[in-house]
């Protein structure tokens, strides 16, 4: 008997959890849609008034946001009582890579997916369809079915499930045109009506041919290969942008000139610092982990490699700088534009920039540092450096100062006052509409400009009396 799906909700507010359920809600105002997480703060962030406080800044989602909240879109935190209501659970937990342990700094660590499956098999009613949203190594399905199957914790009273495999392929920056306006919807599963059921969620905006039905081991399997794949790219280019600094090419014309070959095609060719974000590093990895555990050591050292090439080009990159600034970097400062992993996102997971400060730092330099969304307590994590609070009164961001060489500023002018160079790290726009003019004025010469994202005007740059170094340019 077919029933309908009135209902849905989703285990973990993050950066898929948040925009895809948003769009969920958008595109079918019949369904309620109950976005659920632990952290009692991200869901009051969620839940605020001011839609420029929402945990994750993504073009276009407060604009659905203002439209859907409160009428068929909730957040909230009470996750046993929105479960037993659900027609459809959609797990979107986060899967990083093991810490400590059997396949430490490879495999995924499940905890946070077990724990969903023990939820929702305890507080679930019925029959309930649970989705995997997050990206899992293969197989990961057999394990949630035998804990949702579980006698023991299940407690019986006729619950039935089906589970489903559906990774999402939004990118972060533009999560919101991904979601709305998707290449395909990939959709693996046993049971052919489960799989209609949230095929006809999709089909209220995604034509039918856009929706891929495999089975859920090549579902769970693609969704690696996926993110290898475009992973790869970037290694690739960024080699090649190595050799192109050695010979005297150029690796804009080299991509160019092998991205009209249609079998290659020309996204994913930008030269740039290296890839960061919290998925490609950690997705690899775990196809590297499975690789090796189904007895495929060539395989697994095959994709390793794309992330060791990642690791070598920032390093390299940081080494550069030290090269060109007379061999020694010590007591000079730098100013960093940008430190989230790419533009039109304030996530800084695995950011590149993190990796380069953290060198730049080593060697004794001083850094001011900008980006439009990212703020300095986050920074300061990431660099590893502990807040100083000024005073016991407050815990307002104003309260709290850290230690280290270095300083967030708000104002890129203020940031490059008497720096010995910029370095460009984030493709931001407002970083190719710079005066150079003005900031050549400000820093201290001989100055020099890196372009790691290639977005500067090179032109305004060179007239302005400023030396300047861009990625993967021997010219
Ligand atoms: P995230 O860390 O931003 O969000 C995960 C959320 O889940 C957190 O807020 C956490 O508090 C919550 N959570 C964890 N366990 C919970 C539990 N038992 N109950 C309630 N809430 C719980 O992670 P993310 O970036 O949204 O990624 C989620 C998954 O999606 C990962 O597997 C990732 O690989 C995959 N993915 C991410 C992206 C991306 O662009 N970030 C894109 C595609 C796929
Ligand atoms: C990536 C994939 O593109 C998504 O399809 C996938 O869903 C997601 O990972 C995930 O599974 O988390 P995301 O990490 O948000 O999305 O961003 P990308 O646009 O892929 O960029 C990743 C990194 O590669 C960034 O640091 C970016 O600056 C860098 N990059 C990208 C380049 O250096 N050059 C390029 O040509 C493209």
């Amino acid at each position: 008997m077919k029933i309908s799906i009135k209902n849905i909700c989703c285990i973990g507010a993050g950066y898929v959890g948040g925009p895809t359920m948003s769009v969920i809600a958008e595109k079918c105002p019949h369904i309620r849609v109950n976005v659920l997480d632990r952290n009692q703060e991200r869901i009051d962030l969620w839940n605020s008034n001011d839609l420029s406080k929402l945990p994750i800044f993504e073009p276009g989602l407060d604009k659905i946001l203002e439209k859907c909240r409160g009428k068929n879109l909730f957040f909230s935190s009470e996750i046993e009582e929105n479960i037993s209501v659900a027609d459809m659970i959609f797990i979107s937990v986060n899967t990083p890579t093991k810490k400590k342990g059997y396949g430490a700094g490879k495999a995924s660590d499940l905890k946070w997916v077990e724990v969903c499956a023990r939820q929702v098999a305890k507080f679930s009613s019925g029959h309930t369809i649970v989705i995997e949203k997050s990206t899992l190594p293969v197989r990961t399905a057999e394990v949630i079915k035998t804990i949702l199957c579980d006698k023991n914790i299940n407690h019986g009273n006729q619950k039935t499930f089906d589970v489903l495999s559906n990774p999402e392929f939004l990118s972060e920056g533009s999560a919101i045109h991904d979601l709305t306006f998707p290449d395909r919807v990939l959709i693996g599963g046993e049971n052919d009506l489960a799989i209609e059921y949230l095929s006809e969620i999709y089909q209220n905006w995604v034509p039918k041919e856009k929706i891929l039905k495999t089975n859920i081991w090549s579902s769970e399997l693609a969704k690696l290969t996926a993110n290898a794949f475009l992973a790869q790219r970037i290694s690739s280019i960024n080699s090649i942008g190595a050799l192109c600094e050695a010979t005297g090419a150029d690796v804009r014309e080299v991509a160019r000139a092998i991205g009209t070959d249609t079998r290659i095609g020309s996204k994913f060719l930008d030269s740039g610092p290296g890839f960061g974000g919290s998925c490609f590093k950690k997705d690899i990895l775990n196809l590297v982990y499975l690789s090796n555990y189904f007895g495929l050591p060539e395989v697994a050292n095959f994709w390793e490699s794309v992330v060791k090439l990642n690791k070598w080009h920032q390093h390299r990159l940081s080494e550069l700088i030290v090269k060109k600034l007379f061999g020694t970097i010590s007591g000079k400062k730098i100013c960093i534009l940008g430190f989230a992993f790419k533009a039109n996102t304030n996530d800084t997971r695995e950011s590149a920039a993190i990796n380069i400060c953290k060198d730049l730092l080593e060697e004794g330099a001083f850094l001011s540092i900008h980006d439009p969304k990212v703020d300095a307590k986050q920074i300061a994590n990431d660099l590893g450096i502990k807040p100083i609070r000024k005073d016991n009164l407050s815990n307002s961001s104003e309260n709290f100062e850290y230690e280290g060489n270095w300083l967030f500023y708000d104002e890129i002018v203020k940031a490059v006052e008497n720096s010995d160079a910029v370095l460009v790290l984030t493709e931001w726009d407002i970083y190719s509409e710079i005066n150079w003019k003005l900031i050549s004025k400000k820093m201290r010469n001989p100055a020099w400009v890196f372009d790691a994202r290639s977005i500067v005007k090179q032109k305004k740059v060179i007239d302005s009396g400023l030396n300047f170094w861009r990625i993967g340019d021997g010219s």
